[in-house]
């Protein structure tokens, strides 16, 4: 009944982008036929990524600093994004993952977005090379029950 689908957008690195960008992937997900809850953990988990992308990755909100945001489905319903930045990269990146990590504390961040994602998506991967950027997939299968 279903076939894959893809998509692929570029958006500048800038704040006012997160919600236009957890919106996009929401509605591609609609085919999917995602419960409300589902939407909802989608959109919160495409918004830490994109938000870290760019509180992060760049220095300075610039419109020529991108983020490539990419979403498959693929034939049993699962749902992979993945956010790509071509910024500062993470250092460590296991580090990174831990609850509670983060280099700005000062700046009103809890270092939970990772663990936040981890917490709405089935999987995580975080693949970062300093100074070349920071690659996040994140995946989940949507409504696993409603279809046969
Ligand atoms: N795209 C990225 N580029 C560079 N560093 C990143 C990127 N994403 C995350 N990091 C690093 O990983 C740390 C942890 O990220 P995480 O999202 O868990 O917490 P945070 O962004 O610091 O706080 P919060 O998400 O709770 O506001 C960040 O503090 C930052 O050092
Ligand atoms: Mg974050």
């Amino acid at each position: 009944m279903m076939n894959g689908n893809h998509m692929k957008m570029e958006i500048p690195a800038l704040g006012k982008n997160e919600s236009f960008a957890r919106n996009a992937v929401a509605g591609f997900a609609v085919e999917c036929s995602p419960t409300v809850s589902e939407i909802s953990d989608i959109k919160t988990a495409v918004s830490e990524a994109v938000t870290n992308a760019v509180v992060h990755a760049y220095d300075a909100e610039r419109a020529e600093n991108l983020i490539e945001i990419c979403a498959d489905i693929d034939d049993d319903g699962t749902l992979t994004v993945s956010v790509r930045d071509f910024g500062r990269g993470i250092e460590d990146v296991a580090a990174a993952r831990e609850p509670f990590f983060t280099t700005k504390p000062d700046d009103e961040r809890s270092g939970m977005g990772f663990t936040v994602i981890e917490t709405f998506m089935d999987e995580l991967t975080v693949d970062s090379e300093p100074g070349k950027g920071t690659t996040v997939v994140m995946r989940k299968r949507i409504g696993g029950n409603a279809r046969t």
